[in-house]
């Protein structure tokens, strides 16, 4: 169990969600991405869900009052709980400089600050086909793709057993948006955390077992042991 907090970047498709859940499974961090929690609000039909649906759709950055909404509301509920208190990995946040200032103001409120910061990296070409060919359970939202990590049973999940769907932004069109905002708007966040010395860069072109290793050790790595005291 580990109680740092921990972000995770790349642009759509680089595998965040992959290896987040990976992450977060072996170091017992919870894993919060805003992707997740907004297209939760817009299947249960929240108002902020109807904020956000349209931007979605088009592959546009949701406004960041309604992403501040979603995340610190479960942040802020998870204040009695492990979120803020034990450890976390933002995956999909920040993805603009005012979200990361608006990260940073409110994590020294807490007296917690970012530990760490990964970069994931991946071609823009690989990043094509992984997204276009990702399916997801529409029961635990687990991540496959039709090529490079198929089921066992086409169409359906390993873990649950639940149908799997192919995300409404990942056509061909919606996807170049995605990245050309990525490119735009994200990407210049590696700069902002280098600056600070959280950065470490992972080539995520790899296995995903592979990839995940290298982030254990890098992004959350255990406390070295101290040496024993010896009493004279
Ligand atoms: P979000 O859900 O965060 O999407 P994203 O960042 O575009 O990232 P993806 O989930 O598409 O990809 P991923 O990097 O998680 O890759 P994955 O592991 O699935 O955001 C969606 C939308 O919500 C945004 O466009 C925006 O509108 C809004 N939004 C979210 N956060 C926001 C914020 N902070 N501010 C404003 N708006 C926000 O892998 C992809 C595929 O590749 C899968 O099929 C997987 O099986 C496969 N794969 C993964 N790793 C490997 C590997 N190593 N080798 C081979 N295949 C692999």
């Amino acid at each position: 169990m580990t109680d740092g907090r921990y972000v995770l970047l790349g642009a759509p498709g680089a595998g965040k969600g992959t290896q987040a859940q990976l992450v977060c499974q072996r170091r017992g961090l919870t894993h919060l991405s805003t992707g997740d929690l907004l297209r939760a609000a817009v299947q249960a039909g929240t108002a902020a869900g109807l904020a956000a649906k349209q931007h979605m759709e088009a592959g546009r950055l949701v406004p960041d009052d309604v992403v501040f909404e979603v995340l610190f509301e479960r942040l802020g509920a998870a204040g009695s709980g492990r979120a803020a208190s034990g450890g976390f990995l933002l995956d999909g946040f920040p993805r603009n400089r005012a979200q990361a200032e608006e990260l940073d103001r409110r994590l020294a409120a807490l007296g917690t600050p970012l530990d760490r910061v990964a970069d994931l990296t991946v071609p823009d070409a690989i990043l094509l086909q992984r997204l276009t060919g990702r399916r997801s359970c529409r029961g635990c939202g687990r991540s496959f793709h039709l090529d490079f990590l198929p089921p066992r049973a086409a169409g359906l999940c390993d873990g649950c057993g639940g149908p799997l769907e192919q995300r409404s932004d990942d056509t061909a069109a919606v996807v170049s948006e995605r990245l050309a905002v990525y490119r735009r708007q994200t990407a210049p966040l590696r700069e902002f955390y280098a600056s600070r010395g959280l950065l470490v860069s992972v080539d995520g072109h790899r296995e995903v077992g592979v990839v995940a290793d290298e982030l254990l050790a890098r992004l959350v790595p255990l406390p070295q042991p101290q040496p024993s005291s010896r009493r004279a």
